[in-house]
């Protein structure tokens, strides 16, 4: 129970620190680059084109295939790597399925907001990106044929597939997996990070004109956090929006090279190592960090990392990350406590 008193000295604090915004001379700006990284959560994305997106058989189908040992022969799931109780991701550096991938694998939490899926933004649907680790040969390969026959083959899942796609899977295998890649993303497009410290303490910024102070969950430091990350470590430029993204590519400063010596240039294109920015929200739950997994920690991850930020510093200090990393962990639901000192 806190004493009476404590209350009063946190609004005082409120009330230097609205101070102190007025003093830096651009509070109005910095409240609304504050309030663009909400309200959340926003309301659910549905794809028109996917017959089993919002359908509760649907996403129950996908569900049960995303955690299935069967949907490959080699027994990984969808699971093995976007494991629930890690954010959807699993804690490695780069991906392992039969063997070492490349690449980090990303937290799947609000995946439906992109539009483009992919360290690199390289695919343009989910329901494509889905299907893309039973095609590769390092992740869960299986085959068209071998889908099709594990959806015909097996009562249940014929009747589960035939009450969302109106009737059971037919001999066209290529059109089987491609609905098993409707349903899979259908049951992705369900996975939403839930509300955080910060939106609490953003919703009543918004709702009362400014009473700025740190309040449960969001510390002194994460309010620093917040007005370097809106302000002048320039990070909301491309971490915009309620989801922290901008969904855009953007050149990185992270350089990698798969197991085999090959560059990783990510996507494609004009810009050189090009990524797209990921989201932030429970970003706390998803070490390591950045496409190639090299970050170990947050502290390393909130150095500047992409080239193309004019407006970011090309430094920050060991305050000033510690800072920012306070803030992130306010993005999650329960965020760990213990402060945060990141070294030099
Ligand atoms: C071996 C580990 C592994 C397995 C198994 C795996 N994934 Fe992934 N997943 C990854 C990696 C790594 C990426 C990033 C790929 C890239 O950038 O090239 C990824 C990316 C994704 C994305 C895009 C996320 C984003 O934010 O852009 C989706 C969606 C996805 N996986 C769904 C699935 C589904 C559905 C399955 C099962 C059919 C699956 N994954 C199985 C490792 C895995
Ligand atoms: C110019 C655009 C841009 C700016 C500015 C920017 N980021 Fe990023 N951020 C990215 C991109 C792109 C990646 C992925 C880079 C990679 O994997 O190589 C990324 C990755 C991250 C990650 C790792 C996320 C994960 O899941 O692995 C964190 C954390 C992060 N940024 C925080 C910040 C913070 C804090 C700032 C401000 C100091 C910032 N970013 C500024 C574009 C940007």
């Amino acid at each position: 129970m806190r004493p009476p008193w404590a209350a009063a000295r946190t609004a005082a604090a409120g009330v230097l620190l609205l101070a102190s915004l007025a003093r830096a001379g651009d509070a109005p700006g910095e409240r609304a680059a504050i309030l663009a990284l909400g309200p959340w959560p926003p309301a659910p994305v549905r794809d028109s084109a996917n017959p089993a997106s919002g359908q509760p058989a649907g996403i129950a189908l996908g569900e049960l295939l995303f955690h299935s040992p069967r949907l490959s022969p080699t027994g990984l799931r969808c699971a093995s790597c976007h494991e629930p109780w890690r954010g959807f991701a699993d804690g490695r550096v780069v991906a392992q399925g039969v063997a070492i991938g490349a690449r980090n694998t990303p937290s799947l939490l609000d995946a439906a907001r992109h539009r483009h899926y992919g360290w690199d933004g390289a695919h343009d649907s989910l329901w494509a990106q889905a299907l893309r680790p039973l095609a590769d040969p390092r992740e869960m390969p299986t085959t068209e044929a071998q889908v099709a026959t594990l959806m015909r083959g097996d009562a249940a899942l014929s009747a589960r597939y035939a009450a969302v796609f109106g009737g059971p899977p037919g001999t066209d295998d290529a059109r089987v997996e491609h609905d098993v890649g409707l349903a899979l993303a259908a049951y992705v497009e369900t996975l939403a990070s839930p509300r955080a410290p910060f939106d609490d303490w953003r919703d009543r910024l918004a709702a009362s004109a400014g009473d700025g102070a740190p309040s449960a969950g969001f510390s002194a430091a994460a309010l620093r956090g917040l007005r370097l990350f809106a302000g002048r470590a320039g990070c909301a430029a491309c971490h915009s929006g309620p989801a922290f993204s901008d969904d855009a590519l953007h050149a990185s400063r992270v350089h990698s090279q798969d197991a085999d010596g090959h560059p990783d240039a990510g996507h494609p294109g004009t810009l050189p190592n090009a990524f797209r920015t990921p989201g932030l929200r429970g970003v706390a739950a998803t070490a390591p960090y950045m496409h190639d997994g090299s970050a170990a920690s947050l502290c390393d991850a909130v150095r500047p990392h992409a080239a193309d930020a004019d407006a970011s510093p090309s430094e920050l200090g060991a305050a000033q990350r510690s800072d920012l990393v306070a803030f992130l962990r306010a993005l999650s639901p329960q965020p760990p406590d213990d402060e945060v000192a990141c070294r030099p």
